[in-house]
């Protein structure tokens, strides 16, 4: 689908909330606050993209030895001179520093009408960065739905990474475009809506690593260790994901449950309450979400729903 968006040209290919730019000039002094994982590595990309990464500011020798690694640029412990240089400010410290070093900035005078201060938060309001706004400058949140372990990894995952982005309507085709440069996908989030799409994001990610553990744990009390457990779920875990990315979540549901065979599902609850008592709380309310989405499938009926809700719920 195409639209205009303050007469640039917008593409958006799902509704309305995924977008690619073209035809945007961008200001391409770029400084970063926080030389951490992230900061590092959207510099490295911006900097092979032709921007002009004017400084980095950090606080420990550590940050500074890290960014040496991939860059040359300035580095600086002075958060003001490093933001008054800049078009575009990015503060990628961790998400409780943000606000205050904003302040520190802001009261230094470090920012101006005309730039453009990013936080890369996933759950942190925009307002956050508020004493730049106050300063004249225009804030936006750019936080890459990702998980990065350090800076290579940073760097080779972002591109495909889609970006919640929130940002006031009259940058945000500036801020799509910087999103696209980074390699990723912009999809629009309300302000309001932040913890929510974050809380989204840590289930498909940190609860995706804490079932796949509880897993690890029920192999555990056969005697199976952890590393062969794991090992072994290895292709069932990538097969599991080719389906949902083939097929979608509901209709990737296969096992008992989206079968309705509830002589199963009470083979697991009786082994579990034996072995393992302690994991069955987390098995049955598992259980019983995966029957809701065996009925989306349509796999089952209402009545062996119940059933297995039933047997899902018994003490
Ligand atoms: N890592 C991820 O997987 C990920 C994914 C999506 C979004 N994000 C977001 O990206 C942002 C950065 O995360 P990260 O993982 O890159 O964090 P990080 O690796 O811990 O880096 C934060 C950096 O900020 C610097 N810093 C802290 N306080 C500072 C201050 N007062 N002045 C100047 N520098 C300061 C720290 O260096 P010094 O101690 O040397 O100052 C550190 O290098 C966060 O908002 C996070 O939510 C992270």
């Amino acid at each position: 689908m195409t639209g205009t968006e303050d007469g640039l040209k917008l593409k958006s290919s799902v509704g309305q909330k995924i977008f690619l730019v073209s035809g945007v000039k961008m200001r391409k002094k770029v400084s970063i606050i926080g030389a951490g994982v992230v900061g590092t590595a959207i510099g490295h990309i911006l900097k092979k993209k032709g921007y002009e990464i004017v400084a980095f500011a950090s606080r420990s020798k550590s940050s500074f030895d890290r960014v040496r690694v991939y860059t040359d640029i300035f580095v600086t412990t002075d958060v003001v001179k490093a933001a008054s240089l800049a078009d575009l400010v990015f503060i990628t410290t961790q998400d409780d520093q943000i606000e205050r070093v904003c302040e520190k900035i802001a009261s230094g005078n470090g920012f101006k009408p005309g730039q453009i201060v990013f936080h890369m938060s996933g759950t942190l309001s925009i307002e956050a960065l508020k004493s730049a706004k106050e300063a004249g400058a225009s804030i936006a949140s750019a936080h890459p739905m990702q998980s990065f372990a350090d800076v290579d990894l940073a760097i080779e995952q972002l591109s495909g990474t889609y970006f919640g982005v929130t940002a006031d309507k009259k940058i945000r085709p500036q801020v799509f475009k910087l999103v696209e440069d980074l390699g990723g996908i912009s999809i629009m989030v309300k302000d309001e809506d932040k913890p929510l799409y974050h809380a989204a994001a840590c289930a498909a990610s940190n609860y995706l690593v804490a079932i796949l553990r509880f897993a690890q744990e029920i192999y555990s009390s056969m005697d199976i260790p952890h590393d062969v457990g794991l090992k072994a779920m290895w292709p069932l875990i990538q097969g599991t994901l080719k389906n949902i990315e083939w097929k979608g979540t509901s209709q990737a549901l296969t096992g008992p449950i989206a079968r309705g065979d509830t002589g199963t599902i009470e083979k697991h609850l009786l082994a579990l309450k034996l072995k393992l008592p302690g994991a069955l709380d987390l098995y049955k309310k598992m259980g019983a979400y995966a029957v809701d989405v065996a009925l989306e499938k349509g796999s089952i009926d209402m009545g062996r729903a119940n059933e297995l809700r039933r047997l899902l719920e018994e003490e």
